[in-house]
């Protein structure tokens, strides 16, 4: 174990699972240096690891958190089944420089009488937020709860979950929490699926048709690099590639949306990300591409 730079012991990752634990170090550490928070649910891939690798080069010390949230998952949605392999995540966050593991339990953090929540009204309520309604009043309560626990500086999160970024950084700014977001690049599988927890569920046949979504954003890019700017007729595009990929995918949505504000677009510009999501099988996957 060495001492690196900022003093701190670089390749020694301690795991704390209280709150108030958390808050103590946290406070000891804001002192002298500046904290990145890389919050996670855990089962970890390339994509988690590079937000690490992204925090690591953004502050002092990096936090990443895992806690499978059970208030963004409906009723009905894969909460209990979501995957989890702590010893295998541990190695790897290790492995990419995080210094903590912040890890609580489901009864710290929503013990029985909990009856606080955080929402973002409108930007909460398309996309995502119609297909899963209370969805992100969970996200931003726990990413609440969790700035509240590492009082980070600076928090990473990825660009796959588009809307979640946007519905974030509101978040930040409505309740003045002095935090930079980082929304760093999707990481994709050599064909092109987005790396995803939920992955793992597709089997070995399902897996290749679950390009769908990625082969259906690149033709919208496609397109609109050629001169294309009607929504619709992008929506249409989508929507046959999509299909001809995975003909039996249940498309629930394409959209065309302002990266900035979300603000759906009829035509499509430069800042417009088209998002889709679809059941492959039994699998719900997202995906989104800015267009320009
Ligand atoms: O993006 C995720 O994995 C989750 O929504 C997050 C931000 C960790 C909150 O549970």
């Amino acid at each position: 174990m060495t001492a690196d730079k900022r003093g701190l012991f670089f390749g020694d990752m301690k795991t704390i699972n209280s709150i108030r634990s958390m808050q103590r170090k946290a406070r000891e550490l804001c002192r002298r240096h500046t904290i990145a928070l890389v919050p996670t649910m855990g089962y970890l891939h390339e994509g988690h690891l590079s937000l690490v690798k992204k925090a690591r080069k953004a502050a002092d010390v990096v936090v990443a958190t895992i806690f499978v949230n059970p208030t963004q998952f409906g009723p009905g949605e894969d909460f209990q089944r979501y995957p989890r392999d702590q010893k295998g995540d541990r190695a790897l966050l290790r492995d990419a420089g995080a210094d903590y593991l912040f890890m609580p339990d489901a009864q710290q953090m929503y013990p029985d009488d909990y009856q606080s929540y955080v929402e973002t009204e409108q930007l909460s309520q398309t996309l995502e937020g119609a297909f899963r309604p209370g969805h992100f009043r969970g996200v931003t309560t726990v990413v609440s709860k969790l700035f509240n626990a590492v009082r980070p500086d600076v928090a990473v999160f990825g660009q796959k979950d588009f809307q979640q970024a946007v519905v974030l950084k509101r978040l930040v700014k409505d309740l003045d929490y002095p935090i930079k977001l980082i929304i760093a690049p999707t990481r994709r599988e050599q064909d092109g699926l987005a790396m995803s927890s939920r992955n793992a569920y597709l089997g070995p046949g399902q897996r290749r048709e679950a390009v769908c979504l990625y082969r259906g954003l690149r033709r919208a890019r496609t397109l609109f690099a050629e001169g294309v700017t009607s929504a619709a007729r992008l929506k249409k595009a989508v929507r046959k590639e999509i299909l001809e990929v995975c003909p039996t995918a249940e498309i629930q949505y394409i959209s065309f949306n302002d990266f900035h504000t979300l603000q759906p677009r009829i035509k499509v510009d430069r800042d417009t990300v088209c998002s889709v999501a679809a059941m492959v099988y039994d699998v719900r996957l997202i995906d989104n591409m800015r267009l320009g």
